[in-house]
């Protein structure tokens, strides 16, 4: 690991505190580095299949290598320790625990996760574990997927096994990541597995993936009382690109369809007026009073939906202009504010972060937030000193890192920030085109080397860990 001779020093916003305690991170999933999808007794999923389908991810790249972070879990986490980094959130393949989403667990799998989250522990750094983050088992998708209800119960038969075999290496749990993406992106988009483009298929799974959500967390919590159990939601932020009341609504409408499905079911245990008006033609109701057997809101599925947690999470990365749509279907169209010159077009404008996480304390929540979630990709490479220089994310890191601690200042109780993500991965539809790392990764030879930005975190963090 040779640092590059001129690394930026950290220096955040003079406004930006952060308690002593807070976590920061970096974070990563299983489908997006482990790779070996046929070892282990790992069955396939949803990614397995989608991305084998040609035309699915740019150049049809799959996740059967990825980052081979399944054999070198060791030398990765080596690193991240040597990086300084305290805390790293992953995720487990539910496939890899449970090759068909039934029965009991599968041994290697077991073997394979408690290894790795010792290996943290061992190392100092602190595992916050998700459970759900986009690889639902094929044979789960061959019974109906999450637009079938059933699936939210494996689902949470899945937790309590995984609280019974995983639940003493970790105190902080999160059930899913980002419902939104899994719904939409997933069932109406056609853009991430299962690939489908219909809208009543897409708000069915995002029902039952909160409804998962609320089942998991019951189990768990049975087993393993100690744990702290939240759930990770994708929440951008709106603003109406004009003042005109056709505007206006379009942007209540989409944040409605895109955040509100699903906050408030969570944090106020019933759907909104708003996503009712948009979704009620699918079947969505507030909350279930007085529906039949087989109406897709169910008496009860609320309450077990906005059963307490113990934090929220936040993932965080857009910022968009909203506006009425040309069409008559009545669906806004948007653009990001400020287009930074990021290989997604997204947005460098961090007060968008505190102006989440400041909605989410002020309307949704008094729980602990955690920035789960926050991140930006570039073309990154390997310039001729073999060094890999991303002064952009750095910029970037700065500018939201220093929102959360303005956040905290003012009042929001954030416990944690975890830059998405710890080495360049599989994203998804994007294949290995877009890389989030703060450690480069070379495919070809699976070398890695920590970007400019990994050494300027790991001086941020030493600088604003004050002693616990
Ligand atoms: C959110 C998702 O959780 C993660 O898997 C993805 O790679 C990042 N966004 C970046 O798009």
């Amino acid at each position: 690991m040779t640092e590059p001779a001129a690394s930026p020093r950290p220096q955040l916003s003079s406004d930006a505190t952060f308690p002593a305690g807070f976590a920061w991170g970096v974070a990563t999933a299983a489908y997006q580095i482990e790779g070996a999808v046929n070892e282990g007794g790992r069955g396939p999923s949803i990614w397995d299949t989608f991305s084998h389908q040609p035309g699915t991810t740019i150049n049809d790249d799959n996740g059967d290598i990825a980052c081979d972070h399944y054999h070198r879990w060791e030398s990765d986490l080596d690193l991240m320790a040597e990086l300084g980094i305290p805390s790293y959130r992953l995720s487990l393949s539910w496939s890899r625990l449970q090759p068909t989403g039934t029965g009991p667990l599968n041994p290697e799998g077991v073997h394979f996760y408690r290894d790795l989250l010792a290996g943290c522990i061992a190392r100092g750094i602190t595992p916050y574990v998700t459970l759900y983050h986009w690889d639902l088992p094929q044979a789960l998708q061959d019974d109906g997927g999450w637009p079938a209800r059933q699936t939210a119960y494996r689902f949470g038969d899945y937790a309590g096994l995984v609280a019974d075999a995983l639940g003493d290496l970790a105190e902080h749990w999160i059930t899913i990541n980002e419902p939104m993406c899994a719904a939409f992106l997933g069932h109406s988009w056609g853009m991430q597995a299962p690939g489908f483009k219909d809208d009543r298929l897409a708000v069915a799974a995002a029902h039952h993936l909160l409804l998962a959500h609320g089942l998991a967390l019951a189990a768990f919590r049975t087993r393993r009382p100690g744990t702290k159990l939240g759930i990770t939601n994708i929440i951008g932020n709106l603003n109406p690109a004009s003042g005109s009341q056709a505007d206006l609504d379009a942007t209540e409408y989409w944040d409605a369809v895109s955040n509100r499905i699903f906050l408030d079911p969570v944090y106020r245990g019933r759907y909104a007026d708003a996503t009712v008006a948009a979704y009620g033609k699918y079947g969505l109701t507030a909350t279930g009073e007085g529906a039949g057997a087989g109406d897709l809101v169910q008496p009860g599925d609320l309450d077990i939906i906005s059963a307490p947690g113990d934090f929220a999470g936040v993932n965080h990365y857009t910022n968009m202009l909203v506006s009425a749509g040309p069409g008559t279907d009545g669906t806004p169209s948007w653009t990001h504010v400020q287009p930074a010159p990021s290989s997604f077009g997204w947005s460098n404008t961090p007060e968008a972060l505190k102006a989440v996480l400041t909605r989410v304390a002020a309307e949704y929540t008094q729980l602990p937030l955690y920035v789960t979630e926050n991140g930006v990709t570039f073309h990154d490479y390997v310039d001729p000193n073999g060094e890999v220089r991303d002064p952009r994310r750095i910029d970037y890191l700065r500018g939201y890192i220093s929102a959360v601690g303005e956040a905290i200042t003012d009042g929001v109780d954030v416990r944690g920030y975890f830059a998405w993500s710890f080495m360049d991965n599989f994203e998804w539809a994007e294949g290995y085109d877009k890389r989030f790392g703060l450690v480069y990764v070379d495919y070809g030879t699976q070398t890695r080397i920590p970007k400019q930005s990994a050494y300027w975190y790991r001086d941020t963090i030493a600088a604003h860990s004050p002693a616990a």
